[in-house]
């Protein structure tokens, strides 16, 4: 949400800004812009995507060996010129770029108004910038200082960078709540609010936390806390490479992503999954594994595609660990007061590790002392970094705005959770482990095969690419991905869909059944198929379009349904990584044909980074 990059070194900077906001334009595009040092403070703004920026500037350069740069997803304002960032000083001489939401704007705004101050931008932004001058007017603090003073007066979230006309060689950032990372090159330093703008530069790293400031200069930099107390920090490596962060060739992101799927599960399980007891080790819950498997309950809190595959996981636990589990929206989770006892454990779900509402959840868990335990794809995320143990998935960066990789990777991830819960806690024989693990290991050559079959599904999506409402049906672990299901096909073609339990189609839902109602039914051949197919006869019964996925032997559906997608067999609760790349698939292939922009659907940014 927002994208941040600041550049100081020997390049332009300008290259180094337009080349980041590139890679971060998954976190916002509806307006971008840059400032640059060099003399005087030059900006320069524009609504809509970084190429409307980068032309702009291919023929008006801006040069300068010192920079910041934004790419905009609005919270307050619409997007248009004026209120893209960076926004700058009453008098220019400092310019700052924000990601995040200022949530005392108003009475801030109010007094310094009072004061005189004026305001050109509907933006929280702009306040904080009008702030930080009325500190250095009233006290003659430096800009550092003055940061640091106005940021204690702001409730809400920020991950801010600076740069100033009166100063050449500084860079300051601070972070509390929306994530920075300073990339360190050699005598040059790169901002990122993710690693995507870094990574071509640098793999040596240093995360900001929360109430961290740091001033980079070309000789050095030095990361303060709140208290102004300079701080030592660790230096990491990245473990992602430019190569994952790029097309390889293919149209979109998504398709990249759900294409890898064979290989990014594998990355999930390697060196965790075995043909041999003990089936499983996730190492990097290794040392709570205890706890856990003594919790009297399992909470999982997570956000949209993460929170259908806790979904899924609350059907692999219980199943196959037998502990109560219970899935909730992070979102509401820390505003409903939750009850925890003291035998619980919290397990949190995030493909990007920065989404706010999560990260709320941890916090609200840790504060009553329960143990918080993180599934996450983003190492050194903040949600990494701030459970008491985790694990990663190991997918690769994920740059599509919808998730799709992420959840075949979470999902297979609480799989061998449930295994090594249920191995250590004695549910299942060891021949049922086995059993198990041998079609786990199997899943991404199914996926292949899944894959390999895309251009079946693309001519489905042909037929109803014009429909606008589709109906999910599924039952069991089945039902969060009709849940996934509908949630890409809005996301990215914008068309209605709605995911329901098969067997609720009788409450509700059976209205909406006419010919123009496409019906995707996911008809699994397990314990509910017959069930399911009763199901499909009443859409047929009633004109309804059925596109089956299905593993059941040719037959019946075949002449029941308009469409029959065949996906191979595996055990039932490991059903939803095949099931799902149909879903996956029909969304892409509808967005593309409804001439949507896949990668950067409308109004949604990747990595939700505020409430
Ligand atoms: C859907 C999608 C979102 C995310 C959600 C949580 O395609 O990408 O619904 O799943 O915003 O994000 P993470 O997993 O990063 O916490």
């Amino acid at each position: 949400m927002c994208g941040i990059v600041g550049y100081i070194g020997e390049r332009e900077a300008a290259d180094v800004l337009i080349n980041g906001l590139t890679r971060l334009e998954y976190r916002g595009y509806d307006s971008a812009g840059v400032a640059i040092v060099n003399g005087s403070l030059e900006v320069r703004k524009k609504k809509g995507k970084v190429k409307t920026l980068s032309n702009d500037l291919a023929g008006n350069v801006l040069r300068g060996k010192l920079g910041i740069g934004h790419t905009r997803w609005a919270t307050h304002g619409p997007p248009n010129d004026i209120n893209a960032h960076p926004h700058t000083a009453s008098d220019g001489s400092f310019a700052l770029v924000h990601n995040g939401i200022i949530e005392n704007y108003t009475s801030l705004k109010e007094r310094l108004t009072n004061q005189g101050y004026t305001f050109s931008t509907q933006t929280d932004t702009e306040v904080l910038v009008r702030l930080i001058e009325d500190v250095r007017n009233s006290t003659g603090l430096s800009l550092g200082k003055a940061i640091r003073q106005a940021l204690s007066q702001v409730q809400g979230t920020y991950g801010i960078a600076v740069v100033s006309n009166d100063d050449p060689d500084m860079l300051i950032a601070a972070r509390k709540g929306s994530p920075l990372i300073l990339g360190i090159g050699d005598g040059e330093y790169f901002l990122g609010s993710d690693a995507a703008p870094i990574i071509e530069y640098t793999r040596k790293v240093v995360y900001l936390n929360d109430g961290e400031l740091i001033i980079v200069r070309r000789s050095g930099f030095t990361v303060y806390t709140v208290d102004n107390i300079a701080l030592d920090k660790a230096i990491h490596e990245l473990e992602w490479d430019l190569e994952q962060i790029e097309k390889g060739g293919y149209d979109h992101f998504m398709l990249k992503e759900i294409m890898e799927q064979p290989a990014s599960i594998q990355n999930a399980m390697r060196g965790r999954l075995f043909k041999k007891a003990p089936y499983v080790v996730l190492g990097g819950l290794f040392d709570v594994i205890d706890k856990l498997k003594d919790a009297d309950r399992i909470i999982i809190c997570a956000c949209g595609t993460s929170w259908h595959a806790a979904l899924v996981g609350e059907y692999m636990i219980e199943a196959l660990a037998r502990i109560p589990v219970e899935v909730e929206y992070a979102s509401e989770f820390r505003y409903r007061n939750p009850i925890l006892r003291k035998n619980a454990a919290v397990l949190v779900i995030s493909q990007s590790g920065e989404t706010a509402d999560t990260l709320a959840a941890v916090k609200e868990a840790q504060s009553q002392g329960i143990p918080v335990y993180g599934i996450c794809n983003t190492v050194g995320s903040t949600i990494a970094r701030e459970t008491d143990a985790g694990v990663y998935l190991h997918a690769g960066p994920e740059i599509g705005v919808a998730s799709t990789k992420a959840f075949t990777a979470q999902v297979t991830v609480l799989a061998q959770l449930a295994l090594m819960l249920s191995n250590r806690r004695n549910v299942l024989t060891d021949k049922e482990l086995k059993n198990y693990t041998k079609h786990l290991l199997a899943i991404p050559g199914q996926i292949q095969q899944v894959l390999d079959g895309a251009e079946s599904i693309l001519k489905i999506a042909e037929i109803y690419r014009y429909a606008n409402n589709f109906l999910y049906l599924g039952r069991g672990p089945n039902f969060p991905v009709a849940l996934e299901g509908a949630l890409k096909l809005k996301e990215i073609s914008y068309v209605h869909a709605e995911g329901y339990p098969a067997a609720e189609m009788k409450h509700g839902p059976i209205a909406l059944i006419d010919r123009f109602m496409p019906v995707v039914f996911i008809a699994m051949n397990d314990s509910s198929y017959d069930k399911v197919v009763s199901n499909i006869e009443e859409v047929v019964a009633r004109d309804g379009n059925v596109i089956a996925v299905t593993d059941a032997p040719v037959g019946h559906l075949d002449t029941l349904c308009q469409h029959v997608i065949r996906i191979p067999t595996t055990t039932e609760l490991f059903t939803p990584l095949l099931s799902v790349i149909p879903m996956q698939l029909i969304s892409y292939y509808i967005a593309v044909l409804r001439g949507c922009h896949v990668d950067q659907p409308r109004n949604l940014a990747k990595s939700v980074t505020v409430e």
